[in-house]
């Protein structure tokens, strides 16, 4: 029975990952260690809560006492390292709550699993899910390969730049058996309304305006979620000590492209007139610092892993619209309350 601590598995992509991981592998005990901030929703994991391999551990990935008696406590083998603070925006506006649960929260995490593990490191696995943001902007050519030099632009891409080259130094200097994955974006269901497919679809729902950030040219590499959770689980068995792998859709979209197909799809599901909900859509005031463009070279996965994406982008597009209109209850809890106040302040003056 393998012992397994899933950090952040109450938030978008940590659900998709624990879900994957208790349904797959009953010989596996599943630990979702998780603080529950504003991102993290236990309603994600109601259809697998009572599973006898799956156990909700309330914390704080920062709190060393309570992490490393976790580690000792349920004989923990293997860590895989998704809680983070994960929003740009919200980076710009408060950084130094990045440098806490991202970097330090991760050294957290490191000091535990080897002091837990000493020198016994056999069957042992760190494994770090990170962000392809780390290698920070494309010009209109040219892919993220896994020897992209670092160079993160948002505090948020610093702070997981950061986190990574602990885990590397971890490894060299300790002989901590670490993987590392870096990704581009995912969508999907379960994914909190500040980022921008769900908050557009929230948006159309409700026929308000879509913010598009300077001149909508922007560029992203779009992944389906559980496409993400099937190479996080392949790395995991299969990915080499030491390596890391860039994770991608092959699937490149310029945010107001992105937009526009989105307000077609959703033309059609709410019976609306071809073309009304792409009135919705509004040129706001730039990001700070906004990169330009990210796309992966996943070939290596590929190559090395056997693994490639499942679903066109039209397909997981659709998938993620029908999720979301039949969970409405699921977007009014999460948009009520403290959201409010957030989306007031973050485009206030737009
Ligand atoms: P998310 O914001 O949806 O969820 C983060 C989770 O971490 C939440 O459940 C939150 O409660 C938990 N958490 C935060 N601080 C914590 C702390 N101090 N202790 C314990 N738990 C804490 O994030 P996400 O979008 O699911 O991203 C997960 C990981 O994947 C992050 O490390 C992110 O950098 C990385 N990533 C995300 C994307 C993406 O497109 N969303 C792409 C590539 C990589
Ligand atoms: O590339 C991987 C990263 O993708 C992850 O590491 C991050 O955790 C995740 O949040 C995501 O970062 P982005 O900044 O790319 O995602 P976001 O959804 O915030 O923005 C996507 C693009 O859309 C980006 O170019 C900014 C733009 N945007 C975003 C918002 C929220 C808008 O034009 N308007 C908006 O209101």
């Amino acid at each position: 029975m393998k012992s397994i601590i899933i950090t952040g598995g109450a938030g978008f992509i940590g659900s998709h990952v624990v879900r994957r991981f208790v349904k797959n592998y009953p010989n596996y005990k599943i630990y979702n260690l998780d603080k529950l901030t504003y991102a993290g929703n236990l309603e994600n994991l109601r259809d697998i809560e009572a599973s006898p391999n799956y156990e909700f551990v309330h914390g704080d990935i920062l709190d060393v006492d309570f992490v490393e008696k976790l580690f000792a406590e349920k004989k923990i083998d293997s860590v895989i390292h998704l809680a983070a603070e994960s929003h740009v925006d919200r980076s710009i506006s408060n950084p130094l709550e990045f440098v806490m649960t991202n970097i330090v929260g991760t050294v957290t995490l490191l000091n535990a699993a080897k002091k837990e593990w000493g020198s016994n490191m056999g069957d042992k696995r760190f494994y770090h899910v990170s962000t392809d943001e780390v290698y920070g902007a494309l010009g209109a050519t040219g892919l993220f390969t896994e020897e992209t030099s670092y160079d993160p632009h948002s505090p948020y891409s610093a702070s997981k730049a950061s986190s990574d080259h602990f885990v590397r130094a971890y490894h060299d200097t300790y002989g901590i058996p670490v993987v590392i994955s870096n990704c581009s974006n995912n969508y999907g269901s379960h994914h909190f309304p500040e980022k921008l497919i769900p908050l557009c679809i929230h948006n159309i729902q409700n026929n308000k305006p879509l913010p598009i950030y300077g001149d909508g040219k922007y560029t992203r590499d779009w992944l389906f979620v559980e496409d993400h959770a099937r190479a996080i689980d392949d790395v995991f068995h299969k990915g080499k000590l030491g390596d890391t792998y860039n994770i991608g859709g092959f699937n490149e979209w310029q945010n107001i492209d992105l937009v526009n197909l989105l307000c077609d799809i959703m033309d059609k599901k709410l019976d609306r007139e071809p073309g009304t909900n792409r009135k919705l859509i509004t040129f706001v005031k730039d990001r700070p610092g906004h990169d330009l463009r990210y796309a992966i070279d996943a070939s290596k996965i590929e190559k090395d892993l056997g693994w490639r994406p499942s679903v066109t982008f039209e397909q997981g597009l659709e998938k993620t619209v029908d999720w979301y209109l039949e969970n409405k209850g699921w977007l009014e809890n999460v948009t009520s309350g403290h959201y409010q106040t957030y989306y007031k302040n973050q485009y206030q003056g737009s």
